[in-house]
């Protein structure tokens, strides 16, 4: 898995220091409140089950399965859900926990539908943010672990065709990675002619 890895942008150190940061910062922002942490699966449990450990007052957690992306590295817009919240939302404080914030697209969709069951707030923590790559122009985070540049990034969570989520940091893949699938997916598609 290792030799995949093209180059590491974030050592586990490093993560760990801006998970704790992040973890600081909430934890004083909403220690008067009724703080629920809601994390979209599969790419945020790393990030959410190191955050919620660095956070230092009561909390709630929760979670929600989504599909938006394929097994490709494109967004497609369409956003199902496959698995709901357990919780009644209302009066609660939600911070929706996003391992990384692309076209902005899925919680854009996400955060409508839970605005309808009535929490007392509605903010977003991402670990990583593309601010390049927005299309949901009112997505914005209100924690944001790190700026990534525009390319795809696996590791802490975030795989590439389902792959990679347990690297305990993040890179970028070689680019023959992407070139083998595209292989593959291009003999496949020929043998069944
Ligand atoms: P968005 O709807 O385009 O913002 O898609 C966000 C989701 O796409 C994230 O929660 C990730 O699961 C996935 N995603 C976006 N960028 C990357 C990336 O660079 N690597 C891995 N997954 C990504
Ligand atoms: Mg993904």
């Amino acid at each position: 898995m290792e030799h995949d890895i093209q180059e590491v942008y974030f050592s586990a150190e490093q993560i760990d220091e801006i998970v704790k940061r992040l973890g600081k910062q909430i934890s004083e922002d909403y220690k008067d409140k009724n703080l629920m942490m809601v994390s979209i699966l599969k790419g945020s449990v790393i990030f959410m089950a190191d955050l919620m450990r660095a956070i230092t007052i009561p909390c709630q957690i929760d979670f929600m399965a989504v599909s938006s992306y394929g097994s490709g590295t494109e967004s497609s817009g369409v956003v199902r859900i496959l698995k709901d919240l357990d919780v009644n939302l209302e009066g609660l404080d939600l911070l929706l926990v996003e391992d990384i914030l692309d076209s902005g697209k899925t919680l854009s969709h996400v955060r409508e539908i839970l605005r309808t069951r009535h929490p007392a707030s509605i903010r977003i923590c991402t670990l990583f943010d593309k601010p390049d790559r927005r299309e949901a122009m009112d997505i914005h985070a209100d924690y944001r672990g790190a700026f990534v540049p525009d390319a795809f990034v696996v590791g802490y969570g975030l795989d590439y065709d389902e792959k990679y989520r347990n690297l305990p940091y993040i890179g970028v893949l070689k680019p023959e990675i992407y070139e083998k699938k595209k292989k593959k997916k291009n003999d496949d598609s020929s043998s069944k002619e």
